[in-house]
């Protein structure tokens, strides 16, 4: 079948609308029950559960075109894209594992798979769970989750899995956000600058710090990727992107992910209930918060070449959005789906995305999820929200801003 010509999205994603609740959106394009083109991305946006899953398998799916191109076209590309502006951003974050493909990709990935299997993160757990329950103690009876609670609580875990020593961790946070804050689509040149100059701060810590590694190796991540540089199993600029793309592909995502679930407690309160009472759903729960309110709801491809996924006939080129939010909510896939349920099993969610690229640290982000659901519910009988919270705006990132409570 032929991309139909007559579908153009006339969505808002910026808007204050969209930003407060996408789930009609999702649902109007779900409903055409096609791939649906949108202008001002040039992107063919796949919004059901079946599409999204098989573009994101189908292997000529690729997340970057470079392959195509000589090294002239890919030179003014870059030069476009104002690259040369930003010579630390560019060489180790746009060039991580997530950006690459094939065989690069590969071999970038095995060098730490085995460093977020599930026994390797459970050694990070009780030592999270104490850190947490600080954090906790530290709080009144009116606070905002977000700020006071969550966003501290990825980067004393990613810092751990990395070997970045415990009084150093708190900067992981505001670098994490200031690099990340390139990709928003509203960004502005000061964010730019901000993002690049923060990636040479990044840079230059990791740089004393891999020096000292070297001459004192511990059991972490970071020693670990010395010894494989040093054997030549990756340079230089990859052993940098892999430690940078772990502490922001953890950092924010965590924070949305985390406020995203209790706002969707708050919002069920008979599952808040049951959960209270049924203490074992948690993982079943914790699945269902990420099923119910992804907090990375969108990522783009590339078909690498002419490629069918569930008939449509996708030309080379084009560039394709997996809705992942979207799929997640598609009737098609999930009974009831825009109904919160705590018990729901199985729960096939897309929210950690499907093949090559699908999420390393989707058990770290569980953990952490599991040492604040656990806590909270058990320290407070009540949680009350005191306003309603206003959410991150755009198509990439999905998250409240804030989330103010009362409990007792
Ligand atoms: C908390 C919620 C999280 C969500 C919702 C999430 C979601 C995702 C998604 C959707 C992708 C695939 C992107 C694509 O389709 O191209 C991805 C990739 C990735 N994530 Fe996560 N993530 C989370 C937490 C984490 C954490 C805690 C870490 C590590 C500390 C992490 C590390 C990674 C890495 C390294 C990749 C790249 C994998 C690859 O390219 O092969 N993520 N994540």
């Amino acid at each position: 079948m032929q991309l139909p010509t007559d579908q153009n999205a006339t969505f808002d994603p910026l808007s204050t609308a969209f930003a407060r609740d996408p789930y009609p959106d999702y649902a109007a394009l779900r409903a055409t029950g096609q791939p649906v083109f949108y202008a001002p991305f040039d992107i063919w946006l796949f919004s059901r559960h079946t599409d999204v899953q098989a573009a994101a398998l189908n292997p000529l799916s690729l997340r970057s075109l470079d392959h195509l191109m000589t090294a002239r076209e890919m030179a003014e590309e870059r030069r476009a894209q104002n690259w040369h502006d930003m010579p630390f951003h560019s060489r180790f974050v746009q060039f991580s594992m997530l950006n690459a493909d094939g065989e690069v990709h590969q071999r970038l990935r095995k060098l730490v798979f085995r460093e977020f299997t599930p026994g390797q993160i459970e050694r990070l757990k009780s030592g999270v769970e104490s850190y947490v329950g600080g954090l906790f103690d530290r709080l009144g009876k009116r606070f905002d989750f977000i700020e006071d609670l969550c966003a501290h609580v990825p980067g004393l875990a990613i810092g751990r899995f990395l070997g970045v020593p415990d009084e150093d961790c708190h900067a992981l946070r505001q670098w994490s956000e200031d690099i990340v804050q390139y990709f928003d689509i509203d960004r502005t040149d000061e964010r730019k600058v901000l993002a690049e100059r923060t990636t040479k701060t990044f840079y230059d810590y990791l740089s004393d710090l891999s020096n000292h590694r070297r001459k004192h190796p511990k059991d972490d991540l970071i020693s670990r990727l010395i010894t494989r540089w040093d054997a030549g199993d990756l340079t230089e600029d990859e052993y940098v992107s892999t430690c940078m793309l772990i502490l922001m592909a953890g950092h924010g995502s965590t924070i949305d992910a985390l406020g995203n679930g209790l706002n969707a407690l708050l919002r069920f309160p008979d599952q808040m209930a049951r959960l209270r009472n049924n203490p074992q759903l948690m993982p079943t729960a914790i699945q269902e918060m990420f099923r119910y309110d992804a907090p990375l709801p969108f990522f783009h491809r590339y078909a690498s070449d002419d490629m069918t996924v569930n008939g449509w006939d996708i030309p080379k080129g084009t560039k394709i959005g997996l809705l992942y939010a979207s799929a997640n909510r598609d009737p098609e896939a999930f009974l009831d789906a825009d109904r919160f349920d705590i018990g729901r099993a199985p729960n096939r969610h897309l929210a950690f995305a499907a093949g090559p690229h699908f999420c390393l640290g989707n058990h770290l982000a569980r953990m952490n999820m599991e040492a604040v659901f656990s806590q909270l519910l058990i320290r407070f009988g009540h949680i009350d929200m005191t306003a309603e919270p206003e959410f991150k705006s755009g198509l990439s990132l999905r998250g409240p801003k804030s989330l103010h409570i009362a409990v007792r």
